[in-house]
């Protein structure tokens, strides 16, 4: 939704917006715009370029343990507690410009426009760009926001990808291994994002004011079959890794259909899967894929799991193969606080927009803030809801306005946190 013309006077500077996702978004492996993959160099080098921003506009950076690229404006009343924006700028695979990064650069803004305009807040004000949001290299995702929470499982160290373990991807982000402690200081944690879905622009809305994050939970099976040759074993004496995880991926594809009849937001999806040796002329011996599985109710959840291990069993008996499920992650659907939602709907009328109350059926950094603060999150419009993949667009003025609801209710937030 652009609006031309209708919002001339934001506390907010739209081109400075624009100039800092573009530039970002150059950073990114050639020829496969937009892949900025959390531990890899380009993620390393698009964070030395924020950190640039965030000390251009006077921010004290720091990475954190939990490997979180953190800019701090001091408030006027040290020891008094943290106001936290930001988001991350990670992407996924083949990714878009905009997931993530339209909410740290738009955090970065309201840093900047407070500066300009000489407003001095009570309390500090951080800018965060969470480490690893997406689904990383190692299956997981949201670890510097876990981290933050003191909710990173320990075990999820010593996982390992690409030649490293996640302690090692820790420590070359500029993290440590071992975590801070829980931050205890942060009296409330805004996030916005794009939506990642159709409704805002369906119904012509500039803010969406987000209700609850789905729990997700992802779930790894591994299916051992044996390498055999493709020529010669009878069809009635294989043990087809393969064969039996396409068998997995229908099962899972029906039951989460089912579960999706009803009115509760539910969705699975197999997205990650490796085959081995993956040789024509080789019986498949090997299988790893990783389900992704989203909830409003842990009831469905629950029996989604419960129907998936009763699956693999009786797939592994049919076709003469290990299957080993393993959850890998589980956390709960998260309410945002109500409160700072009223705060945000008031930002948006003052500024002259229209909102309304949507669940996120995505993951975001937010839902862990939650565990250690109030938090509450802002959707804008995107394009014909396409998100995770290249084509994911957002009109610069959307951002601009959703940057400007952000200053307006973290000026709010910092008075009411005073009184
Ligand atoms: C985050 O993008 C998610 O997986 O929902
Ligand atoms: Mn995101
Ligand atoms: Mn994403």
């Amino acid at each position: 939704m652009s609006h031309p013309g209708e919002r001339p006077n934001l506390p907010v500077s739209a081109s400075r917006i624009a100039a800092d996702i573009d530039k970002l978004a150059e950073i990114t492996e050639p020829g496969r715009p937009w892949t900025r993959r959390a531990f890899s160099p380009l993620h390393r080098e698009g964070r030395a370029w924020l950190a640039d921003r965030f000390q251009a506009a006077g921010l004290e950076t720091r990475i954190d343990a939990s490997g979180n690229l953190i800019g701090r404006r001091a408030g006027r009343l040290p020891g008094s507690g943290t106001l936290m924006l930001g988001s991350h700028s990670d992407t996924v695979p083949d990714g878009g410009r905009f997931d993530g990064i339209a909410g740290v650069i738009a955090a970065l803004e309201v840093a900047r426009s407070l500066a300009d305009a000489g407003i001095q807040l009570d309390h500090d004000l951080e800018i965060v760009d969470f480490l690893a949001e997406e689904v990383s290299i190692f299956g997981v995702s949201c670890i510097g926001s876990r981290g933050m929470a003191g909710v990173r499982p320990p075990e999820w160290l010593g996982r390992q990808a690409e030649g490293m373990t996640l302690a090692q991807g820790l420590v070359a982000t500029g993290g440590r291994e071992a975590p801070d402690p829980a931050r205890q200081d942060i009296k409330a944690f805004l996030e916005l994002h794009i939506e990642q879905g159709p409704v805002l622009e369906t119904e012509k809305r500039d803010i969406g004011i987000v209700s609850a994050i789905a729990g997700i939970a992802r779930i790894e099976i591994v299916i051992e079959g044996r390498a055999d040759h493709a020529g010669t074993t009878p069809m009635g004496a294989r043990r087809d890794a393969l064969v039996a995880a396409s068998k997995l991926v229908l099962g899972i594809e029906h039951l989460a259909t089912d579960l999706s009849r009803q009115p509760r937001h539910f969705a699975a999806t197999v997205g990650e899967f490796a085959m081995l040796p993956n040789a024509a002329n080789v019986v498949p011996s090997n299988v790893r894929m990783l389900v992704d599985i989203r909830s409003e109710q842990r009831d469905d959840l629950d029996r989604f799991a419960a129907a998936l291990n009763d699956l693999c069993i009786s797939v592994a008996e049919k076709d003469h193969v290990d299957v080993s499920p393993r959850r890998i992650s589980d956390a709960p659907a998260v309410r945002m606080d109500d409160g700072i939602g009223g705060m945000l709907a008031n930002a948006t009328e003052s500024l002259g927009g229209s909102h309304r109350q949507l669940a996120s059926g995505a993951g975001h950094d937010a839902a862990f803030m939650a565990r250690i603060s109030r938090a509450a999150m802002i959707f804008i419009p995107c394009l014909g809801g396409r998100s995770h993949a290249p084509e994911e667009f957002a009109e610069n003025d959307d951002i601009a306005f959703g940057a400007a609801v952000l200053l307006e209710t973290v000026r709010a937030l910092d008075r009411q946190i005073s009184e």
